[in-house]
């Protein structure tokens, strides 16, 4: 699969088969995280892989009660990545400068991962939406690292189709036109 038909076959998957994916698939979607660039190549990031059902059904009770129903799903899913960073690796003078490259690359690392998920067969959905000393506590992640985002994973539920994984149809997109200018604001591309 090239990278243009994984971006266009790839979808939020929230349904899951019980099929659990395989240690080598998982390694090689970390690959493909290890590898993306990172602001001076500083590599603060940090991905705990979460595989413990029991750890797994406790990640929507990290957030608000009356807010639970945005990530119920994650509960029968066989694998959630949790992205994190360590201001500790990040360069003084990008903090000093109060810059938030460490997001920038957990997040380029996490849609490598999606990405070469998408190559795997595997469905992918970023959650954004975590309570986060709850989630600390519950990984018994150090302090000094802060989560960015959670990657949820596993083979699809219902068959996938040419159009896309899981047989998933398409959220809309602005056109082009929206969303690009050409040398100044506004200007037609
Ligand atoms: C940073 C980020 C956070 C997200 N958080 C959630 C979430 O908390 N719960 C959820 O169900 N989907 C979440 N999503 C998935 C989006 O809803 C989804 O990407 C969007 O609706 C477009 O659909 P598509 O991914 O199928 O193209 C998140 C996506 C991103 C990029």
């Amino acid at each position: 699969m090239d990278v243009f038909k994984a971006i266009q076959w790839r979808r939020s998957v929230r349904r899951f088969s019980t099929q659990k994916i395989e240690r080598a698939r998982i390694l090689q979607i970390l690959e493909a995280g290890r590898l993306a660039p990172s602001s001076s190549n500083r590599q603060a990031w940090h991905f705990v892989v979460v595989d413990d059902p029991s750890i797994i059904k406790q990640i929507p009770r990290t957030v608000p009660v009356g807010t639970r129903r945005i990530v119920t799903f994650i509960k029968d899913a066989p694998l959630v990545i949790i992205g994190c960073y360590s201001k500790a690796f990040t360069h003084v003078i990008a903090q000093l400068a109060g810059h938030k490259n460490h997001l920038i690359d957990v997040s380029i690392a996490m849609t490598h991962m999606t990405l070469a998920a998408t190559e795997l067969g595997i469905g992918t959905c970023w959650v954004g939406w975590f309570g986060e000393s709850r989630l600390q506590r519950l990984l018994a992640l150090p302090r000094k690292y802060k989560i960015v985002a959670l990657l949820v994973l596993g083979y699809p539920a219902e068959r996938s189709s040419k159009a896309s994984i899981g047989g998933i149809p398409p959220r809309p997109r602005k056109a082009l036109g929206e969303i690009v200018s050409c040398n100044k604001f506004g200007q037609r591309f």
